[in-house]
């Protein structure tokens, strides 16, 4: 029998810092940039974009130092101890170092703090932009399932920090943080689903971080459309996946999904056991470089799964038939996120994961993960039962690739859930929570991480941070 393999814990670090979309930020940037009004570009960012607030890296925060701070909570929150760590892998696209593995850095900053040394711990850094940390999962969960793990636990780590020119059409979609992830044999939060998952990949040019640049290159427009064309195709390969396998488990074609959905026209096997698929995924969640991608990404997927869903097929078939051109794909999800059922859909099913993007930014491969840790927290505050529904992970790194794989929330999640008070942390120090505003002086003398001469040892120069705006307590620091 398959072992039951899943995320049993999360634990989420972002930078303390912060630039508020709502206040200076706009005021100093719509002559730069060209824009109408400061309320022009203001609306535009936190209404057409979804960005109500960036994260920012302090002076001594790097990727490396945040996915330990990330790390050290998830190990603390839930009584690890380290000695039953098998995997530390790390999923990034802003890497610290060409060569060796950020999750070697990571181990030894975390075996220095324990007072622990580690040996025996597999540290790989796995880099396919914002889709890494998928791969390192899903490695992580096959080795528990070939029953090759030689601990209790793997730790997977997403950890990034987004970043693009200043006065770019990219600038408002930056953000910075990790997300960890505990990966263990019957988890109490997610049991992940074997042998489903979609996988697309293409070789793109919708996104680049050349080697000179610590900031990416983007084709912003055209990488949507990728986006959305490689979630569209691994979407297929999942959705075929689950109704043969849904078929070989049944025995038979005439399956009834959990919601009463059966196939309706007497098509094949496969067509008949898809028809319930769309009723069967609780939460739908995307890769989030800004929040409103979520729904142009929601508006594609539900305009395949609606198809064969009967209580929506109908409004799909009104919406396609208003169109021009009922073929064109982006025609069709355009106008579906107009309409009222698609509303609805989306505040139900995806709109509970955004809410943590939209305080903190895009953070590339942790993006999809600080969704699930949205969704969880949202549950949480709102009393809402998530025992036993299933999640519907899309991911997404350009250049390109996208998995799409489920997993259901298991028994225990609430033991898990109830520790998870990130959105908290969130606030204002002013409010009880941990953040600080910055100005866009402060923010731009942070952005450019202009390297300081901290003196010379045997001839070669050290290099230091720039100066941090917070005095660094109780964390990992990048020193020199
Ligand atoms: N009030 C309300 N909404 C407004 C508005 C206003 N005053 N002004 C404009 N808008 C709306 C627009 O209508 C538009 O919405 P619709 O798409 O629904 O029409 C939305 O705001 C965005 O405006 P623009 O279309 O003018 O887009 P932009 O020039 O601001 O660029 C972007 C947006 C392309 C995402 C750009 O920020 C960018 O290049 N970002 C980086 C690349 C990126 O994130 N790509 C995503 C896919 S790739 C990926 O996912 C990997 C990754 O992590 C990077």
């Amino acid at each position: 029998m398959t072992k039951v393999i899943g995320i049993d814990a999360y634990a989420v670090y972002v930078p303390r810092l912060y630039v508020d979309m709502a206040n200076e930020w706009p005021v100093v940037r719509a002559p730069q940039m060209g824009e109408e009004s400061p309320e022009k570009l203001r609306g535009k960012v936190i209404s057409g974009v979804g960005v109500k607030k960036m994260a920012v890296p302090d002076g001594h925060e790097d990727s490396a130092t945040m996915a330990a701070m990330a790390a050290k909570r998830l190990i603390d929150e839930n009584g690890i101890d380290p000695s039953d760590i098998g995997i530390l892998a790390i999923g990034t696209e802003t890497t610290v170092d060409q060569s060796k593995s950020m999750a070697a850095y990571v181990l030894g900053m975390l075996e220095d703090h324990y007072g622990k040394s580690l040996p025996h711990v597999g540290t790989p850094q796995v880099q396919f932009a914002c889709i890494g940390a998928t791969y390192a999962l899903e490695a992580a969960v096959n080795q528990f399932r070939a029953g090759e793990n030689t601990r209790r636990y793997a730790i997977i780590i997403a950890t990034d920090i987004s970043k693009y020119p200043l006065r770019s059409a990219g600038e408002y979609t930056q953000g910075a943080g990790a997300v960890a992830l505990l990966v263990c044999e019957n988890p109490r939060l997610l049991e992940l689903e074997p042998g489903v998952t979609g996988t697309v990949t293409r070789n793109e040019r919708d996104f680049f971080r050349p080697n000179w640049s610590s900031t990416a290159v983007v084709d912003g427009k055209y990488s949507i459309d990728v986006y959305l064309d490689c979630i569209e195709g691994a979407l297929s390969e999942y959705t075929s996946r689950r109704a043969a396998k849904r078929i070989a488990h049944d025995g038979h074609n005439g399956h009834n999904g959990r919601n009463g959905h059966d196939g309706r026209n007497g098509s094949n096997g496969a067509e008949t056991t898809r028809s319930s698929i769309y009723g069967e995924l609780d939460h739908l969640l995307f890769h989030v470089p800004f929040p409103r991608m979520a729904e142009y990404a929601a508006a594609r997927v539900f305009s395949t799964l609606w198809e064969s869903e009967p209580s929506l097929a109908g409004e799909l078939h009104k919406v396609r038939a208003s169109l021009e051109n009922p073929d064109d794909r982006r025609e069709l999800q355009r106008a579906l996120m107009k309409s009222e059922a698609f509303r609805a859909e989306f505040s139900r099913r995806t709109e509970p994961s955004l809410e943590l993007s939209r305080e903190i930014g895009n953070v590339y491969s942790a993006s999809l993960y600080l969704a699930f840790a949205s969704l969880i927290e949202q549950a949480v505050k709102r009393g809402q039962e998530l025992e036993g529904q299933r999640v519907l992970f899309c991911s997404y790194g350009s250049g390109a690739s996208a998995k799409v794989f489920s997993g259901k929330v298991a028994p225990r999640w609430r033991e898990v859930a109830s520790r998870a008070r990130f959105a908290e942390e969130l606030r204002p120090v002013a409010d009880g929570g941990r953040r600080v505003e910055i100005d866009v002086n402060e923010y731009e003398r942070l952005h450019g991480h202009a390297e300081v001469e901290r003196g010379h040892a045997n001839g070669v120069a050290i290099i230091g941070p720039p100066r941090s705006v917070l005095p660094p307590r109780g964390e990992f620091v990048l020193a020199r």
